[in-house]
């Protein structure tokens, strides 16, 4: 993706920082105690952290994406905040047990073959509010969708949306209970255009 791609990647009403499902998530952590120490793990263009910019609350914010050009984008897009955003995968995060308080993952499990090892390394870093949004909403039957270009034809190390999946919802709910998270939020956020809902979970974590 070219700079200008990426300008365009993320903007419309249903990604961009007032999309409904991130407005949701602020008037959610409005009752927070601040600042609210927030980790975005697949940050793509940095939309989140305009919204949290946006929304008035205090935060501390990292972005962390595996993809350099996303990384750069967004270090030149917020050039004051240029710490904010590092690289990192989100099956390896570079942070200790329980460093943050609020872990949001959005658009990225949908992508990846499988979410098991990445939900345990993004309940790992995080002590209390775990936030998911799916692009495809949890249902009975999981389907893996094969999309875009085979990996084989990306560069290595960098992110392909190869795959677009639906997962079984009674494994993930689980997954999230065995990790020591109870289920707060489980909602389908309308947002009309080719998705229609996505799927948001907001789980606390209680042992
Ligand atoms: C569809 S975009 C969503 C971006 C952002 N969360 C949003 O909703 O605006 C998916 C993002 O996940 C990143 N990503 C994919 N695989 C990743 C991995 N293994 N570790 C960290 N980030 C990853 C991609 O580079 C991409 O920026």
């Amino acid at each position: 993706m070219t700079d200008e791609d990426l300008k365009k990647f993320l903007t419309d009403s249903l990604n961009n920082e007032n999309a409904p499902d991130r407005v949701f998530v602020i008037n959610y952590l409005k009752g927070q105690p601040i600042p609210l120490q927030f980790l975005d793990v697949g940050s793509g263009t940095g939309n989140m952290y305009l919204t949290l910019k946006n929304s008035m609350l205090q935060f501390v914010y990292v972005g962390v994406d595996k993809t350099s050009k996303m990384v750069n984008f967004s270090k030149k897009r917020f050039p004051e905040e240029k710490s904010m955003f590092i690289q990192g995968d989100i099956y390896d995060l570079k942070f200790p047990d329980r460093m943050w308080k609020v872990v949001y993952c959005r658009h990225v499990l949908d992508h990846l073959l499988g979410y098991e090892k990445a939900l345990t390394e993004l309940a790992r870093v995080c002590s209390d509010c775990l936030i998911i949004c799916l692009l495809k909403p949890l249902a009975d039957k999981q389907e893996i969708k094969v999309i875009g270009k085979p990996p084989t034809l990306t560069k290595p190390g960098e992110f392909s949306e190869h795959f677009l999946n639906t997962y079984p919802r009674k494994p993930f709910m689980e997954k999230l209970n065995q990790l020591g998270f109870s289920i707060l939020v489980d909602q389908l956020i309308q947002v009309g255009g080719f998705f229609k809902f996505y799927h948001l979970i907001i789980a606390r974590r209680t042992l």
